[in-house]
């Protein structure tokens, strides 16, 4: 029910009571306050019945990977009124005028991992790790970019994807382009930036020792390298579905392998080594991922591993 609600920008002193029972219900009424609140650009926003707020939220002028930026703060809804629509309707309306005033700027957030779901429903992308905020649990970074920036970015992304799975095709021929495919898709799912297939482009290497040995046992590197890394594309969002996602990728391998007429021994074996090294990816990735050449290297090691794996 929100007929009778009303969307409007209020004074921070509106909505500290509704974040502090909301978000610091442990804490003094102080910690309901935030670095920012005070700023002349900060917009404080409520949804309101009767000049009652129900949800709140506020947006702080700061800088996001150097573009100017809004953060999110405080988003919260009244225990009694989640779920009815309220913080949808309300950080549309505060995106909406924040990017009429401000068409460059990108949305982000320190996210709690419990509400990433209703961030994604608005299309917020998570960015991050998990990390802990001690006053207030385990958060993700989401991002949040207004359409008419992000089309010229997918269209990069795109065309990044396309070399890839050319330079694929042209140095191992169908069944890495197989594989590749399998590993841009998971990657569209996972992250739509340019940046993150900087950790995918290693993997060619082992297309270019291919392509210059004509040894056909470097397709297990390279499968290994894509399964790395997408597994670390999902493990912001859970370990569980970083491995489902890396797992994936083997499973395409093996399904390739068997129709390459692999002895059932050997499958076995390439899957007992797959899985071991994905089972290490996913214990050492969450430190790694951060930073894209980290997570690069561990994709290289992954590969590194399952090419000395070829010896057993
Ligand atoms: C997260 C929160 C702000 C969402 O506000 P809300 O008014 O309940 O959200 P809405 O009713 O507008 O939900 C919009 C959609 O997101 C979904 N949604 C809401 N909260 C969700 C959650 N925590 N996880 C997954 N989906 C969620 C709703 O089911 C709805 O889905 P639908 O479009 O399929 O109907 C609110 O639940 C809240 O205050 N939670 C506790 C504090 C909190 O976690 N704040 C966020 C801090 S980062």
């Amino acid at each position: 029910m929100t007929s009778e609600i009303a969307c409007q920008r209020v004074a921070v002193e509106v909505i500290v009571p509704l974040r502090h029972r909301i978000l610091r219900a442990e804490l003094p009424l102080d910690a309901a306050r935030f670095e920012g609140d005070d700023d002349a650009a900060t917009r404080h926003y409520a949804a309101c019945r009767g000049g009652v707020p129900l949800s709140c939220l506020s947006l702080v002028h700061s800088r996001w990977e150097g573009r100017p930026a809004w953060q999110l703060r405080g988003m919260a809804t009244d225990t009694g009124e989640q779920g009815r629509g309220l913080g949808r309707m309300l950080l549309r309306r505060a995106v909406a005028e924040a990017r009429r005033d401000e068409p460059d700027c990108v949305f982000w957030c320190n996210a709690r991992t419990s509400a990433v779901g209703f961030y994604e429903k608005l299309g917020w992308r998570v960015v991050s790790e998990p990390f802990d905020i001690p006053t207030a649990g385990p958060h993700v970074k989401m991002q949040f970019e207004p359409t008419s920036d992000a089309r010229p970015r997918a269209a990069a992304f795109m065309a990044c994807e396309v070399a890839f799975l050319a330079a694929a095709h042209a140095l191992g021929g169908p069944p890495w382009v197989a594989l590749g495919v399998l590993a841009c898709v998971a990657q569209i799912a996972a992250d739509f930036r340019v940046r993150s297939l900087v950790g995918i482009v290693p993997a060619l290497g082992w297309a270019v020792a291919h392509h210059v040995s004509s040894d056909r046992k470097l397709f297990f590197p390279f499968a290994m390298h894509l399964a790395a890394h997408v597994a670390g594309q999902f493990q912001a969002r859970g370990r569980l579905l970083g491995a489902a996602a890396g797992g994936a990728i083997v499973a395409g391998f093996l399904a390739i392998r068997a129709m390459q007429r692999a002895t059932p021994r050997v499958l076995a074996v390439e899957a007992a080594v797959a899985a071991a090294i994905l089972a290490a990816v996913v214990a050492v990735r969450p430190v790694a991922a951060r930073r894209p050449w980290v997570a690069a290297a561990v994709s290289v090691a992954a590969a590194v591993a399952a090419y000395l794996g070829l010896a057993l």
